[in-house]
């Protein structure tokens, strides 16, 4: 039995959240799922996103935390939402953020001539380092001599070991091509990146290796995904080319994501917001959270249910049993109880 965490959270977040917990209860009851209510409400209420503590006894007494989304513009920069979702990717070392790009049906293409077989890869995220670490700042702002500055850190240790995850995944799922991609003929600091992608690499014989500026991965990506098996780079550029991977795939509505430290409490969310614009009139497509509660399933050794909670997904999908994202016309709680009773 696994004790799982569960943060819905705000708008489509809350939708998906109600989602994920069907798939639980239904496909491993043997879960104890307890639920968490961070998010704006709490926040606009106590100035508290993530109490005290709370990292702490996610460390220490739970298996997994499964997330909605968070944002809400009643609340002043998001603060709260940097609060609990940037609180917890980096108070748990959450290094690796593991996104699948893997298209469910040749009609979702946004490519001519590419379907299924060709768009199926993986990214591999840094998710503690690169751009997104607060070091830096505006001088002298609002002046004609106004300066804005934001530092990237790369660490040997960070740089090594997402580009290890990348390898280890490959081989452990027997993937032949893990390419990685950088900025190194421009910032010089990248130079680490290609070193220590190339020394790693020596590791993992039969596994090609290739090096990509970002710039020629993301026109690749477009122009021949199916070159592509596992892709692993920095933070920014995993931010970037996953939104990619997710227009590839049909749209924010499918794209799952989850952010690991095999020695820590694994976080699985999908990838979109709390999309303010649709949420609370069941046009959310629950589909990208039940991939992401799959992903928890297999990661919690439950690799029955993923596989089927994931052929129920692509059945409903090739049905045309979706929400209005995908061209259907089902509510989100109608997608939801269609694909489990494919389960
Ligand atoms: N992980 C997170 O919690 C997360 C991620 C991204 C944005 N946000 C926050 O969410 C809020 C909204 O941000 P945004 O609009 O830039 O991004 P978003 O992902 O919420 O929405 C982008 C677009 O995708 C659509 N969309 C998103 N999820 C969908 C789904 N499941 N089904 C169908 N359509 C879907 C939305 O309707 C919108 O048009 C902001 O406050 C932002 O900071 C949170």
């Amino acid at each position: 039995m696994a004790k799982i965490a569960l943060i819905p959270g705000d708008g489509a977040g809350i939708e998906v959240a109600a989602s994920a917990k069907a798939a639980v209860k239904k496909l491993t009851p043997h879960h104890e799922l307890v639920e968490f209510d961070y998010g704006a409400d709490r926040y606009l209420k106590t100035g508290v996103g993530l109490p005290p503590g709370q990292l702490e006894e996610f460390r220490n007494d739970y298996d997994a935390i499964l997330f909605g989304a968070v944002g809400d513009p009643r609340v002043k920069d998001n603060a709260h939402a940097r609060e609990i979702l940037l609180g917890l990717r980096f108070g748990l070392d959450l290094y690796v953020n593991f996104r699948p790009c893997k298209l469910l049906d040749d009609k979702l293409s946004p490519l001519k001539g590419k379907g299924k077989k060709e768009i199926d890869f993986v990214v591999f995220r840094e998710n503690t380092e690169g751009m997104y670490n607060a070091i830096g700042g505006v001088f002298k702002k609002g002046t004609p001599d106004e300066v804005a500055v934001a530092e990237e850190i790369n660490t040997r240790k960070g740089v090594e070991r997402i580009i290890r995850a990348a390898f280890e995944y490959a081989k452990k799922q027997g993937k032949k091509r893990v390419a990685m991609a950088d900025k190194s003929n421009a910032i010089g600091a990248h130079e680490l990146w290609g070193r220590t992608f190339k020394e790693v690499a020596k590791g993992y014989e039969g596994i090609t290796a290739k090096h990509y500026y970002v710039d020629a991965i993301a026109m690749q990506l477009v122009m021949k995904p199916e070159d592509f098996d596992v892709i692993v780079t920095t933070n920014l550029f995993g931010d970037i080319l996953t939104d990619l991977g997710a227009a590839l795939t049909g749209g924010m509505g499918v794209a799952p994501s989850a952010s690991l430290n095999p020695e820590s409490t694994p976080l699985f969310e999908p990838v979109h917001g709390s999309a303010p614009d649709i949420a609370g009139k069941g046009l959310v497509n629950p589909v990208a959270m039940l991939l992401t509660t799959a992903l928890m399933f297999r990661e919690l050794g439950d690799e029955k249910q993923a596989v089927a909670l994931e052929g129920a997904i692509e059945a409903a999908v090739q049905a045309g049993k979706t929400t209005r994202d995908l061209g259907g016309a089902l509510s989100t709680q109608a997608v939801t109880e269609d694909i489990l009773s494919r389960t």
